[in-house]
């Protein structure tokens, strides 16, 4: 009986059969959302009815409709209509890398458990240095998303800069980092998990565009030493993840050098720019920083989750987690750049090199410029549409593919224009037919849009901004 079970569950010709099926049923789903054949971007549904469809479906669902529910049931980021959180409506290059990596799943930790990938991820962190400018002394690898990323980065600065035996005796110095107001929260809880505590992240000011203000670093940066911190880091955001908008690496990078601290860009959204022609300007300075994340499932046409991690001086890529496990990684003379464990938090991680590597091998590094200057090129058309349309209001003019906006009302106050604005978004997510999401910037609630998929268009946009203006009408005068 076992035996039987766990042939049927290893057959081959089963998933030949069964992953043809799933191709056509993929294919199908992407012809109708990059078309717009389909009419919704997402099938709302309440978390506790979701829960009860999938509970009940366990039970009596037909196995022949699995997959078509849990497509009917997901967001559908090649839709054009979905203008969402930022995450790639992936290239189906990519679905087949996945199927690859899934059914060979090297654990990549020791270079047997992944020969391929783990040369392969070298050749494509060699790439994304060059390009960023880092010299041949740089290095990197691939990793399980910007959050992990950025902890990794702000764990080697701590090493680095403020205790080299921090693996062996710990330490009670008291240290913080310097960063906008507006980065990423994931900034800020990894200073907490490092035990950095509220005090120890040293929050900076953004101007009016949204941009931390450098005039307030030499300040803020005396304050907290006076106050009796190490400040080991400054952290720039490439860009910011609620508005878009890149902060002034350039400068920032000349204060880190001044002060000898480490200098970290969380480029986890737009360090794609740095192959688009177009707008790698957006990171000027960024050969400065000391380490860079970049995520390929944001802005690189991949599945999530999978981030580079890139480090101006290599050894720094090695010294992070230098630790001892005898059955797993043993001491070399060398630095053996082929055991990836050694320098990732994770144990097993699945082979990530395999999206970047094939996408870079078939269709070239061009591309991921054409995708980021696609997306950035919409979001400045999309901005300049708002701009001129009196039911509207832009947060800031948008530097990337990110736009905040939202719809006025003639001598409405902020408490009931909040309202509204919160209101259109929740019922566009009932609607469907599109997806944008909301944000609170300075006590004013935002529609936030992010254009993530190269399809969208002005016409899109227009129909967007008049399906916002029917919902508003409704609710104003309800
Ligand atoms: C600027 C920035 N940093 C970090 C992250 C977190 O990245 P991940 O979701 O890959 O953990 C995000 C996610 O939106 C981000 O926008």
């Amino acid at each position: 009986m076992e035996k039987q079970l766990l042939k049927a569950a290893y057959s081959p010709e089963d998933f030949r059969e069964k992953g043809h099926q799933l191709v056509d049923i993929l294919a199908d789903h992407l012809n109708n959302t990059i078309n717009s054949t389909s009419s919704k971007v997402i099938n709302w549904e309440e978390p506790d009815e979701e829960y009860k469809f999938w509970n009940n479906f366990l039970l009596h669902g037909k196995p022949s409709d699995l997959n078509n529910e849990i497509i009917k049931r997901s967001i559908h980021l090649h839709h054009p209509h979905y203008m969402g959180h930022q995450i790639s409506p992936v290239a189906p290059l990519t679905g087949l890398t996945s199927m690859l990596n899934a059914i060979l799943n090297n654990g990549m930790g020791v270079y047997e458990m992944g020969m391929a990938p783990t040369a392969m991820e070298r050749v494509v962190v060699e790439q994304l240095c060059k390009e960023i400018g880092y010299s041949k002394k740089s290095n990197g690898f691939l990793t399980s998303g910007g959050t992990l990323a950025n902890l990794t980065a702000l764990l080697s600065a701590r090493k680095k800069i403020a205790r080299k035996d921090i693996w062996a005796n710990g330490t009670s110095n008291k240290l913080a980092i310097m960063v906008s107001e507006e980065a990423h929260y994931c900034i800020d809880r990894a200073a907490r998990i490092m035990g950095f505590g509220k005090k120890g992240i040293v929050k900076i000011a953004v101007d009016k565009n949204f941009a931390l203000k450098t005039a307030l670093l030499e300040e803020s940066y005396n304050k907290t030493i006076n106050e009796g911190f190490e400040v080991i880091a400054l952290i720039g955001s490439a860009p910011s993840t609620a508005t878009g908008i890149y902060d002034d690496l350039d400068t920032m990078g000349d204060f880190a050098l001044k002060k000898g601290i480490w200098f970290h860009i969380d480029a986890a959204h737009g360090g794609g720019a740095i192959f688009s022609s177009k707008y790698k300007s957006l990171l000027k300075g960024m050969q400065k920083a000391d380490s860079m994340v970049i995520d390929g499932h944001k802005m690189m046409m991949m599945p999530s989750i999978t981030t580079a991690l890139l480090f101006k001086d290599g050894i720094d890529s090695h010294n992070t987690f230098r630790q001892k496990a005898d059955y797993l990684l043993q001491e070399s003379k060398e630095e053996d750049w082929y055991n990836l464990a050694k320098r990732t938090f994770e144990c097993t991680k699945y082979m990530m090199s395999l999206h970047w590597y094939t996408l870079l091998k078939i269709y070239g590094k061009d591309v991921f410029d054409a995708f980021v200057t696609t997306l950035y090129d919409q979001g400045q058309k999309f901005g300049k549409i708002i701009a001129n349309d009196p039911c509207f209001e832009l947060a800031v003019k948008p530097m990337s593919n990110i736009l905040c906006f939202r719809f006025v009302e003639k001598d409405s106050d902020l408490a009931t224009l909040n309202k509204i604005n919160s209101e259109i978004r929740q019922k566009l997510l009932e609607e469907g037919a599109f997806y944008i999401v909301q944000t609170k910037i300075k006590g004013i609630i935002y529609l936030r849009a992010t254009i993530m998929n190269p399809f969208t268009n002005e016409e899109h946009f227009s129909d967007l901004l008049k399906k916002i203006k029917s919902v508003a009408t409704i609710i104003i005068t309800k």
